[in-house]
């Protein structure tokens, strides 16, 4: 199974991951956390891109949606273990919430994995900024305002479920167990 976590930055995609994993862990599953952008080679490069002053403009989202697509290329393969249940920190679903047009990241990413599960954290964007440290240049009121609409907007189309993340950890942690237990045939009562 492909559990897919996405949401504007800052929306605690990473702690509530490893609080997921931990708890499928407990109940018997293997699980295994991926993170996008990777730590490949192209994974480094658009690291640095994101901190440039302009990694809004438009020439360069455009190389930021080229290189996003190329980098998910590295860890398509590994999931066709259906042994495992992978959580990953974010999908092609940040390139069709974060660059555009749609219909051209569509075709860049047309051999990226769908997911069998979108976890959407929603956060308010006020949140966002003031949770993140502002160094990547995304970190902007106005464009995740943009980012939270798209999100919104783009879960209608694979099987999701939307968490509040404006809540505490616990709660959204909880809010998290109870979404995806279904999925996975887990009791509702062995929720901790
Ligand atoms: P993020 O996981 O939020 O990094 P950090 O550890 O710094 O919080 O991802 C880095 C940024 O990259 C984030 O602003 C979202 C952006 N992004 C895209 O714009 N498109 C994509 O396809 C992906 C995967 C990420």
């Amino acid at each position: 199974m492909y559990i897919v976590f996405e949401g504007i930055d800052g929306a605690g995609k990473s702690t509530q991951i490893n609080l997921l994993k931990e708890w499928l862990e407990a109940n018997g599953f293997r699980v295994e956390t991926l993170i996008e952008p990777t730590d490949s080679e192209v994974g480094k490069l658009i690291r640095e891109i994101l901190q440039r002053p302009d990694a809004t403009s438009d020439r360069v989202q455009k190389t930021l949606g080229l290189l996003f697509a190329a980098d998910r290329m590295f860890i398509m393969d590994k999931l066709e273990d259906k042994s495992k249940i992978f959580i990953s920190d974010r999908s092609f679903i940040s390139s069709l919430a974060y660059q555009e047009p749609a219909e051209w990241i569509e075709v860049l990413n047309r051999y990226a994995k769908k997911p069998d599960l979108l976890i959407l954290l929603d956060l308010d964007v006020k949140k966002s900024v003031a949770r993140t440290s502002g160094g990547d240049t995304f970190e902007n009121e106005e464009f995740l305002t943009g980012v939270k609409e798209n999100y919104l907007n783009l879960a209608e189309n694979y099987e999701h479920q939307i968490i509040d993340a404006n809540n505490g950890v616990n709660k959204v942690s909880s809010d998290i167990k109870k979404a995806v237990a279904p999925y996975l045939g887990i009791c509702p009562d062995c929720i901790l």
